[in-house]
């Protein structure tokens, strides 16, 4: 197995290039599966274990897909199986995208379900009740989720999220586009990574109305194409990167974002005493001597996104004072914490509350993580810990981070991927 030795004290300095995002290029990847023909092109898709492993979910279901230099070509005109199978739906919980435009496509699926996850239940129970209300009729049996519609086209209907959820948000829109008649999503997901498959799918030939907004409304068309596309930016990417300069008291400028998309990151960068500038499409971000304590709660977009929690955490161990950390859409998301701890962090949970107490010098050892956002964090206490850092376990980080450590490399960290053994 891989890991990654971080030698901390080095100084991030420097501009980067933000990648393309990885939440947005899986709902665009499953929604090609709604064109029967033709070839599509999308740029500036990230070189991730989670784009190849979706991506051999999609040869599986028999489509033909190329994939250089970030730029995929994918043809869905051949399929040959409407079933996602266990094998590679349990690598990877985003499979379940496939449900609703195989569904939509061919009036039945079998999706396998996803099983749990490292930070803990993660249900799929809107999903299904999505594809319910626009007619499916849904079993479960043998782990598998069965989805067929009697007459083979779904029909749409007025659906109220109690929940925002970007997966089923973007499986209903999915499902809906080729539904006959009107489909209303009300509460539905407002990141920008449903705005993004909302866009993608008007590029196809959907008639949404409403993108950006809680309320989508769409009206089902007969037949969608293939077109080419560019995806966008990864701000979660993007955020990790200004958190290794902010750990660093280092500086930063990342290219190629939307800097409105990053807003409440941005601000919470700013409470901590961090000169932050943008303009139309970089962000730059200057750290202050002293770091200060921030308050964060992580809810849906425009909010404090959770997928920045963890890298927050690890910033907030050199801060002067005492923050709070509270996740509110995943409450036991702290994997992370035992860890940071073991390098000499001093972390509190109480009530699904995070109380961090900075600042701590952190000494290198071995770490390792159970999830993407743990290792990104992980990997920030290392550039800040004394000596050596290893941090264990990095498939976990190789989901969801393109060439990480060349980027941080390229910024002046010194890192270096090795192999070790497990012992079993
Ligand atoms: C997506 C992101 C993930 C991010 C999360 C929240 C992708 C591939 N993943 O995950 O990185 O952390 O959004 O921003 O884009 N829920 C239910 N029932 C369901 C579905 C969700 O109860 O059927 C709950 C979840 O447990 C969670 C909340 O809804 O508490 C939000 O989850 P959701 O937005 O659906 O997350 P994902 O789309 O799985």
């Amino acid at each position: 197995m891989d890991k990654l030795v971080i030698r901390g004290g080095k100084r991030i300095s420097g501009t980067i290039a933000a990648s393309g995002s990885k939440n947005s290029a899986l709902p665009i990847i499953a929604a090609t599966l709604l064109a029967p023909d033709g070839i599509f092109e999308i740029n500036r898709i990230p070189d991730l274990q989670d784009v190849r492993t979706f991506s051999q979910l999609l040869v599986y279901l028999g489509a033909e897909i190329s994939f250089d230099d970030n730029l995929l070509r994918i043809s869905t005109a051949n399929l040959k199986s409407i079933e996602a199978p266990y094998e590679l739906v349990k690598k990877m919980r985003a499979s379940i995208y496939v449900l609703g435009p195989l569904l939509s496509r061919y009036g039945h699926t079998r999706v396998s379900l996803p099983g749990g996850c490292a930070f803990g239940p993660r249900p799929v129970d809107l999903h299904i009740m999505v594809m319910e209300k626009l007619g499916a009729e849904i079993t479960i049996e043998k782990g598998f989720i069965d989805a067929r519609v009697k007459g083979g086209r779904l029909r749409g209907t007025r659906i109220d999220f109690p929940i925002s959820s970007v997966g089923a948000t973007g499986n209903a829109l999915m499902a809906a586009v080729t539904a006959e008649g009107t489909t209303i999503l009300g509460n539905a997901a407002i990141e920008p990574e449903i705005e993004c498959l909302c866009n993608f799918l008007q590029k196809m030939g959907a008639n949404i109305s409403g993108i950006g907004t809680t309320t989508l409304v769409i009206e089902g068309v007969d037949k969608l194409q293939a077109v080419s596309f560019d995806n966008i930016f990864d701000r979660i990417e993007a955020g990790t990167l200004l958190c290794a300069a902010a750990i660093t008291k280092g500086e930063i400028t990342v290219t190629g974002v939307v800097p409105a998309q990053l807003d409440s990151v941005l601000k919470a960068f700013a409470e901590a005493g961090c000169q932050v500038t943008t303009g139309a499409d970089y962000v730059s971000l200057v750290a202050p001597d002293r770091l200060r304590a921030t308050d964060i709660t992580a809810r849906p977009y425009p909010c404090f996104p959770t997928d920045m929690q963890a890298q927050w955490m690890a910033l907030m161990t050199q801060a002067h004072g005492v923050s709070n950390i509270i996740d509110k859409i995943y409450h036991e998301r702290f994997n992370h914490i035992p860890e940071l701890n073991r390098l000499g962090a001093h972390i509190e949970i109480r009530d699904n509350q995070a109380i961090v107490h900075g600042p701590r010098t952190l000494t290198g050892t071995k770490v390792m993580s159970t999830d993407l956002r743990a290792s990104a964090c992980l990997v920030l206490a290392g550039l800040v810990a004394d000596e050596t850092t290893e941090v264990l376990r990095i498939y976990h980080l190789d989901r969801g981070y393109e060439k990480i450590e060349k980027k941080l490399t390229s910024l002046g960290a010194d890192i270096t991927r090795d192999k070790y053994q497990e012992f079993s």
